[in-house]
């Protein structure tokens, strides 16, 4: 494993290696031994506004001996229209990884060929992989594992963490259920290249939700999108996630969500009140998750 840019790319066997030793980090956070960035430098390039995953690289990144230099293309030639492969090239000769958030998933491709250097997608329009490991964590704290568990994705369909769960569940044997209205799925030709039968789309939300082990929500406006808010706002009402839905799915079923929650809007007040150890555990998880990460693909 050279880089994380997706899930797509990430074989079923480097997901429960990272898996494995996110936990195994998580218990032992307190030991100072763990530090394989020992004298390296990591750049974080953030074209997207972030809390989570920005805190917990940072703070990832540190834990484990390294330092990071946050570059906001504000500040940067980036934004006055430095092409990414000269950027690349340049941080390449400096630095000893690099994590980045932005919009298309090309420009982190590019990156990573251009830099050499190991290079982790911290959410790009197309996957955002990390908080998807973070989440299988989180289930096999919760739920006792994830294979043979059934997940439902209500909301935006066709979205970045719709995505990255649509390829952990093909590989990984878990039944992965997109709930979502036409027009917020993902197109014919994407679902042809999900040959296991894991993963389904289902429109209506009653029959979705039947015997689902979790119900996974995120925002429905996801950034970027922000033209289309008033649209996205009523076409998905009928697929928030709300007390008369979860009483559909199996009793005891989990809820999560990657967080930031719109109240009133994906998710009820009450419904996420209510899962919030869960939520917050899976916020939690993104450092342990991604120091995972951070240590496979940093060690020397
Ligand atoms: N879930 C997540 O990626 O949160 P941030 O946008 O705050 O990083
Ligand atoms: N789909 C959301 C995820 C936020 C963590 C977005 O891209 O804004």
């Amino acid at each position: 494993m050279k880089h994380l840019l997706s899930l797509q790319s990430l074989s079923a066997r480097d997901m429960r290696r990272i898996l494995e030793l996110a936990a195994k980090l998580k218990l032992e956070r307190a030991n100072p031994a763990h530090r394989p960035l020992e004298g390296q430098s990591w750049a974080m390039i953030f074209t997207k506004a972030s809390t989570r995953t920005r805190v917990s690289f940072e703070v990832g990144v540190q834990e484990l001996g390294g330092r990071v230099l946050y570059l906001s293309p504000r500040d940067t030639q980036l934004g006055r229209g430095e092409p990414i492969e000269d950027t690349a090239r340049v941080l390449g000769r400096m630095v000893h990884g690099a994590i980045i958030r932005t919009y298309a998933q090309k420009e982190i491709e590019q990156f990573a060929a251009f830099s050499g250097i190991p290079t982790i997608n911290a959410l790009t329009d197309d996957e955002h992989p990390c908080q998807v490991l973070a989440d299988l964590q989180t289930m096999q704290e919760v739920c006792g594992g994830y294979e043979g568990k059934k997940v439902v994705f209500m909301g935006d369909g066709d979205n970045n963490m719709s995505r990255s769960w649509m390829w952990a569940a093909e590989k990984l044997g878990f039944e992965f259920v997109i709930c979502a209205p036409r027009g917020y799925l993902p197109p014919a030709l994407f679902m042809k290249k999900f040959r296991s039968g894991n993963v389904s789309i289902e429109t209506n939300p009653a029959k979705a939700v039947k015997g689902a082990h979790v119900l996974y929500t995120d925002v429905w406006v996801s950034m970027g999108q922000e033209e289309e808010s008033a649209r996205r706002m009523t076409d998905l009402v009928p697929y928030q996630i709300n007390a008369a839905l979860l009483k559909k799915a199996r009793r005891n079923a989990v809820v999560m969500h990657c967080l930031p929650a719109y109240r009133e809007k994906e998710i009820t007040a009450e419904v996420l009140e209510a899962h919030a150890d869960t939520i917050f555990q899976e916020a939690e998880n993104r450092m342990h998750a991604q120091k995972a990460i951070l240590a496979l693909l940093g060690a020397k």
